[in-house]
């Protein structure tokens, strides 16, 4: 039986969570976070608890949790709460949004995220604390790291591997076979033809070319 869950976070990111969470009828103990960060009615009505050591006082193995803080370029804050409480011996739940399709060939690791209207084809494997947002395509056998931001409307094409760490920014496009290397980021909008090393910021190509 599904076990009760706690969101770590009170923004964005934690409302689109909460709302897949209330369609599937889990029971959600309360939020975690020092403010409520957003002003949706998601949260209505759910306990706030404004510390991380409110966590404690539940018991790691009658709860999971949700990490509801969202991940922009760079910023280490959602993979640091996870890695915490993983340590702690708290267990992530894995959140799908009941538009998003996954094959039943690939493999979806702790924690992992995948938002309305998503696609992980056939032998994709998602590494733990990713998030797959809103509309992005997973093709067949892409490899993705821990700590992934796959944000909406990202395509990646078959057999495209990440390490950990990445942001793939709204829109992207990455073609076949590309390894993009660790703590990277691909702009929002960039297409990807060639390998990306790690620690890169990828910009989209701007090309004017003066024609009289
Ligand atoms: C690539 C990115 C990380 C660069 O951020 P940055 O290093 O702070 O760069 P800046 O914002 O200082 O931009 C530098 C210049 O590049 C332009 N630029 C930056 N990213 C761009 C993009 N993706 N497409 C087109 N132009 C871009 C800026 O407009 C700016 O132009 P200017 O010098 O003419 O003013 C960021 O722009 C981006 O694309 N982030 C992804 C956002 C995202 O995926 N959000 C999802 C949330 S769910």
């Amino acid at each position: 039986m599904s076990k009760p869950l706690l969101i770590l976070g009170a923004g964005g990111h934690a409302s689109v969570l909460i709302d897949i969470l209330l369609q599937q009828k889990r029971e959600i103990l309360g939020l975690v976070s020092p403010e409520i960060e957003s002003n949706s009615k998601v949260f209505n009505g759910i306990r706030h608890y404004k510390s991380d050591d409110d966590v404690l006082k539940f018991d790691k193995k009658s709860i999971e949790l949700v990490n509801g803080i969202g991940s922009l370029p760079g910023d280490r804050l959602r993979s640091s709460i996870y890695n915490k409480f993983l340590e702690l011996g708290y267990e992530f739940a894995i959140v799908i949004a009941p538009s998003a399709k996954i094959s039943g060939y690939a493999e979806i690791g702790g924690g992992v995220q995948v938002f309305a209207g998503a696609i992980i084809q056939t032998g994709a494997v998602i590494g733990a604390n990713t998030i797959i947002n809103t509309g992005s395509i997973i093709e067949h056998n892409c490899i993705i790291g821990q700590n992934n931001h796959i944000a909406p409307g990202v395509t990646l094409s078959g057999q495209v591997t990440t390490e950990e760490n990445i942001h793939i920014g709204t829109g992207a496009s990455v073609i076949q076979s590309i390894g993009i290397g660790k703590n990277s980021i691909v702009g929002a909008g960039v297409v990807i033809t060639k390998n990306v090393e790690e620690n890169t910021i990828c910009f989209p190509v701007r090309i004017a070319k003066k024609v009289i």
